[in-house]
C-alpha cells in the first residue's frame, strides 16, 4: 500500500486555512499554493540520492554533496502550474514536463489534451504536481503515463485530497507515495472535495 504523508506542520495548517477561505484573492491564493508546496517538497525530497563532491572554501577544501538523481516535475494542467516555480526555486536543475488533463464534468473521467514527453525518459524521480486529488482519476492517469514512459520512482504532491482519491491511488499505484497537506471529509455529488477550497484552477487564475 502507498505511503500517505499528511503534513501536520503548524505553518502548513495555518496557510491551508487561509487557502480555503473564500475571501482569499487569487494573488494571495497563488502565494499560499507556492508556500505549502515548498513544505511538501521538503518532505518528499528527503530521500533523494547524493554524490560526494569537493568544493574549495576560501580556507580549505570541503567534502560536500550534490544531487545524484535527475528530478522531473510533472504539473497537471492547469492547477498544477502554481506548484512548479516554488519547487524550481529550490531545485533549479529539475526538468519540467507538462501533462494536460481535464476532468469531464459529466463523467468525472480525465481527458488528456497535452503530452509532449519525449520518447525516452530522461529523469530518475518524478514529482507529479496537482493541488487537488478528488476522484483520483487525473493523478492516476498521469502516473500511468509516466510509468509507460519508463520512470521508476514517482511521488505525488497535492494540497487537498478526498478519501476516494487516496483509495484509488492506493489501489492503482501502491508504489507511489502521496505527500498531502490534508485529507478532507468526502466528495460531493458533482465530484468536488468537501470542505475543500473550490476549484483550484479557477481560484489561482481568476477564471470564475
Ligand atoms: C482539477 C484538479 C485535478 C482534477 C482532480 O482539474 O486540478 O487535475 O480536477 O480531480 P480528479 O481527482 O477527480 O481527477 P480540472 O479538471 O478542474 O482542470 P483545471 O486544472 O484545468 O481547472
Ligand atoms: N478539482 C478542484 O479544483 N477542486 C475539487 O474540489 C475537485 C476537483
Amino acid at each position: 500500500m502507498a505511503d500517505v504523508m499528511v503534513s501536520r506542520h503548524p505553518l502548513v495548517l495555518t496557510k491551508l486555512a487561509m487557502l480555503r477561505d473564500q475571501r482569499t484573492n487569487s494573488k494571495i491564493f497563488r502565494e499560499l499554493v507556492g508556500e505549502i508546496t515548498q513544505f511538501l517538497m521538503y518532505e518528499a525530497t528527503s530521500d533523494l540520492g547524493l554524490v560526494e563532491c569537493t568544493v574549495q572554501t576560501p580556507l580549505a577544501p570541503y567534502a560536500g554533496h550534490q544531487l545524484r538523481e535527475q528530478i522531473g516535475l510533472i504539473p497537471i494542467l492547469r492547477a498544477g502550474l502554481g506548484m512548479v516555480e516554488p519547487i524550481l526555486d529550490m531545485i533549479p536543475t529539475a526538468h519540467v514536463w507538462h501533462l494536460g488533463l481535464y476532468r469531464d464534468h459529466e463523467t468525472l473521467q480525465p481527458v488528456s489534451y497535452y503530452n509532449k514527453l519525449p520518447p525516452q525518459t530522461n529523469v530518475d524521480v518524478c514529482l507529479v504536481l496537482d493541488p487537488m486529488l478528488a476522484t483520483g482519476g487525473s493523478a492516476s492517469a498521469a502516473v500511468t503515463v509516466l510509468k509507460q514512459w519508463g520512470v521508476k520512482r514517482i511521488k505525488f504532491l497535492g494540497l487537498i485530497a478526498a478519501p476516494e482519491g487516496v483509495a484509488l491511488m492506493q489501489r492503482e499505484h501502491p508504489d507511489v507515495p502521496l505527500h498531502l497537506a490534508a485529507i478532507d471529509e468526502r466528495l460531493n455529488d458533482i465530484g468536488y472535495i468537501v470542505p475543500g477550497l473550490g476549484d483550484a484552477g479557477d481560484r489561482q487564475f481568476g477564471t470564475y
